[in-house]
């Protein structure tokens, strides 16, 4: 009956990593996956991860139970406080439903198939998509039969945000279209919108009643500080929007393989006689109940072990504090390597303006670089990176930049 199941390709950034992996080269360099490294090219367990781990492994009564359908609540309600802020308004109206999910994907995944049973689209109305976005968005939304289209973000030229094409995109579309908007630390870019390019974004999308769809998988990341990085999202709350967001805890805490996340819904502003004493509201509380009914088909409840750590550390305020240390540690490091990978581009005399790879914030740098430099870098100076040219910032580290640096600038030269 099978016969005549086409071969997919092989998913492209995991298919680098088995690249990488194969090469015996003692000096490549993996600039592939978004995952944090240390100047040892090393993966790093935070230390905080660490000493909640401790606290769970010495807890005589930890079990292995089912958690709740909507999972682990001390987390997700955590979840909610830390992208929202603790004195978000919609948190205060008991209008946002926070269910855990297995990571950024899963709760793309559970948006995007409420979206498809739920959101009513009369005009057949469209998912945007950022023009890059993380290549894992488009099969996400099309799987569940929402078709996807693209919003202008990049600008070559300038290798910054082409804000033009962005805000003519969003009163082009159709009314109601919905928008995935990257919260923070855009995936591949590196390039974010300002404060008062967030809040144009946000009048055109009032005005046109468009759906912000935020996809946030770098609070910290970005900025190094949470609430900044949370800036666009408690902007669009703040504003009244009815909105949801994808959140994953993979590269905050460092915790890739837990597959640690939640889906937020937020429901419109109530009259303050209509806020519920209770849980949640009305409408809220009738959402709630339709994405239990998608996770439990899906995955009947969700694993515990990532969550249990993200509530230790989101609820414990000293190892609250001791995170927000470790991100700056990640983000930190990040920063100084794009100086660091300029200043050797700058000593080197390379071709082109490379501010821009100072400029971009983030796990990512769009470096310009073209595919045909991209497949000389890996096959001369096995150096692996998509193809779109976008370089995970935290493979690079003191002893490897300058060997990078030498590589790209033989490649631009040639
Ligand atoms: C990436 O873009 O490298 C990460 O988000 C990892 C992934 O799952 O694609």
């Amino acid at each position: 009956v099978f016969a005549n199941v086409p071969a997919a390709p092989a998913d492209p950034l995991f298919s680098l990593i088995a690249a990488y992996k194969a090469d015996t080269f003692d000096k490549k360099v993996d600039l592939g996956i978004g995952a944090y490294r240390t100047d040892e090219a090393k993966p790093w367990v935070l230390p905080v991860v660490k000493k909640a781990d401790a606290i769970i492994r010495d807890d005589p009564d930890l079990d292995h139970e089912y958690l709740p359908i909507a999972g682990l609540s001390s987390f997700t309600s955590a979840a909610a406080r830390l992208i929202f802020g603790d004195d978000s308004p919609a948190l205060a109206q008991k209008r946002v439903v926070s269910i855990q999910a297995i990571s950024g994907t899963g709760a793309l995944h559970t948006g995007a198939k409420f979206f498809s049973k739920f959101y009513p689209r009369p005009q057949n109305q469209k998912v945007y998509l950022s023009n890059p976005t993380w290549g894992n968005h488009v099969q996400i939304f099309e799987n569940v039969g929402l078709p996807t289209t693209y919003y202008p973000y990049y600008h070559p030229a300038t290798r910054g945000l082409d804000f033009e094409g962005l805000t003519n995109a969003l009163r082009n579309a159709d009314e109601g279209s919905i928008f995935v908007l990257h919260a923070c630390a855009h995936n591949p870019t590196g390039v974010d919108p300002t404060h008062e390019q967030w809040e144009k974004i946000a009048d055109i999308m009032a005005e046109k009643k468009l759906f912000p769809f935020f996809d946030c998988a770098y609070q910290g990341f970005a900025s190094g500080s949470l609430d900044e990085d949370a800036w666009a999202v408690r902007h669009f709350v703040k504003k009244g929007f009815e909105l949801c967001i994808a959140q994953s805890f993979s590269k905050n805490l460092g915790l890739y393989n837990e597959r640690v996340g939640c889906y937020h819904f937020v429901s419109p502003p109530l009259a303050d006689a209509d806020v519920p004493a209770g849980d949640l509201c009305d409408v809220s509380m009738r959402i709630k109940s339709q994405l239990a009914i998608i996770q439990r088909s899906e995955i009947s409840n969700p694993p515990a072990y990532g969550a249990r750590i993200g509530d230790i550390v989101l609820n414990d305020p000293a190892l609250f504090a001791e995170w927000k240390q470790n991100l700056e540690t990640m983000a930190g490091r990040i920063i100084l390597m794009r100086k660091l990978l300029v200043e050797k581009l700058k000593e080197l005399g390379t071709p082109g303006d490379w501010s821009h790879v100072t400029k971009q914030i983030g796990m990512f740098s769009f470096t310009g670089l073209t595919e045909k430099q991209v497949m000389r870098l890996r096959e001369e100076a096995h150096i692996y990176m998509t193809k779109n040219g976008r370089i995970s910032m935290a493979g690079l580290n003191s002893r490897n930049v300058e060997y990078f640096a030498r590589a790209v600038d033989k490649v631009v030269r040639e």
